[in-house]
């Protein structure tokens, strides 16, 4: 094989085990994606679990026990709980339903962060039911109904509050939202911090644990986070020295990058652990502080990388002096990224040694609108044709998560390989699936 028509892997931003066989067919944890795609069928997302498992591991070596909180919302399947959860990750979940898959996946409610903007009754309800470690209220009503319902229940709910600290992470503005004008959390520099405090401290359903911010999503900028941490910790400090109040959690959210392309630099989760740790405690010492706990939660920078998409070609078009256009079995519909964000995964021929150089194609899929592109520029050989398998990179985070049923296509199924072991996760979604919420007129 020509190392300069082969487009990864192995190597960034695919996975640690993800490799060639002999016969240039990509492999993930020793197994050979054709045999994968034969067993399972395409769409197919293959989690390398090593490569999983590894992250977990980095992240507790670099921020330390109990300070990792899996972001759930990156992908909510049981499975994938199950291994962070055994890794030794806490669980963040943002809605009744991740409530239900992490309680379906065994994680002790006490290590789960229950996190939402506008969260019901009922999902605040369930999550003193199930004795949720910690509440990260967000909205002064959510306090009042917080309030009252934990005193229903004769018990007191752990809260943190959701600071909007004023940093402007920069990254795509859908995923932005440490930035003041943005619609989570307790705006701190309008008051509005303050405000929810005192109101906190007067409703004895609560009872106060700490502060939360997350500065946003895709940040491969550290200052970032550490500019997070630094006004967290001055915010504890101000507040003890106003309320005579000591809080323990110190919780600075997720949004750690990953690479998604090659070349792109995978960012040192040591490093980062490193200096937001060194952050806290000097500047926790500068003001007389007790150390915080500090808490991250990252979602894509665990999950994001681990898995790939693997798609079966269905058709090509050459437009002579146009583009060149391969269309697959999948689409927007289980990896909206592209469309959303303009979010450029890497691609890869999977199945087989490529015959000729790469060219750029439009990677689309099969649903019925022009904006379904999987990949602008794609790096396809010329004789990529129907039947070709193509893996597309990083699609462990908010693929799954994200998907749809847009034009009736069932959502994918998924695998989880490790050692040569394949499992399956997810189930193919099947067309009785997507009829079984109808409901016929007479
Ligand atoms: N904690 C909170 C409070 C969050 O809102 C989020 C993400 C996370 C943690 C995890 O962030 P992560 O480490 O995964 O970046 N769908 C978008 C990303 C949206 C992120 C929303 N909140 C995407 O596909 O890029």
């Amino acid at each position: 094989m020509d190392a300069d028509v082969v487009a990864g892997p192995p190597g960034p931003p695919w996975s640690r085990t993800a490799a060639r066989d002999d016969r240039g067919v990509v492999t993930v944890g020793g197994v050979a994606v054709d045999a994968l795609a034969g067993a399972h069928g395409t769409p197919l997302l293959v989690v390398d679990g090593d490569d999983l498992r590894a992250r977990c591991r980095a992240f507790v070596a670099a921020f330390g026990p109990d300070a990792v909180v899996y972001a759930s919302k990156a992908w909510c399947t049981t499975a994938v709980l199950q291994v962070v959860a055994e890794e030794g990750l806490l669980v963040d979940v943002a809605s009744g339903g991740e409530l239900a898959t992490a309680l379906a996946a065994g994680v002790d409610p006490a290590r789960l962060v229950l996190h939402g903007n506008a969260k019901s009754a009922a999902e605040l309800d369930r999550a003193l039911e199930v004795g949720v470690g910690r509440i990260v209220v967000d909205a002064m009503e959510e306090l009042e109904l917080l309030d009252g319902l934990a005193r229903a229940r004769g018990v007191r709910a752990p809260v943190l509050l959701r600071i909007t600290p004023g940093i402007d992470a920069h990254t795509h503005a859908y995923v932005r939202t440490g930035h003041d004008d943005a619609k989570f959390g307790f705006t701190l520099s309008l008051g509005l911090a303050d405000a929810a405090l005192a109101r906190a401290l007067d409703l004895d359903g609560l009872e106060l644990r700490g502060v939360h911010a997350h500065v946003g999503s895709q940040v491969v900028d550290p200052d970032a986070f550490v500019a997070n941490a630094e006004v967290l910790v001055d915010l504890l400090a101000r507040w003890r020295a106003e309320h005579d109040l000591e809080l323990d959690d110190l919780d600075l959210g997720g949004g750690m990058g990953v690479a998604y392309a090659a070349g792109d630099p995978e960012p040192d989760v040591a490093a980062l652990g490193a200096a937001v740790r060194a952050a806290v405690a000097d500047r926790a010492a500068a003001h007389g502080l007790p150390l915080p706990r500090v808490l991250v939660e990252p979602g894509r920078a665990i999950v994001g990388p681990s898995a790939l998409t693997l798609y079966r070609t269905v058709a090509v078009k050459d437009l002579p002096g146009l583009s060149r256009w391969v269309a697959v079995d999948g689409g927007m519909g289980d990896n909206i990224r592209p469309a959303l964000y303009g979010a450029a995964h890497a691609v890869t021929l999977a199945g087989r040694a490529p015959v000729g150089p790469a060219g750029p194609v439009m990677l689309v899929g099969k649903h019925c609108e022009s904006g379904d592109v999987l990949a602008t520029g794609a790096p396809l050989p010329g004789d990529v044709a129907a039947g070709d398998l193509v893996a597309v990179a990083t699609t462990g985070a908010y693929t799954e998560s994200m998907a749809s049923n847009y034009n009736r296509l069932p959502r994918p199924a998924a695998v989880l390989v490790e050692d040569g072991t394949v499992r399956p996760i997810l189930r193919r979604e099947t067309e009785e699936d997507l009829l079984r919420r109808d409901v016929p007129l007479p």
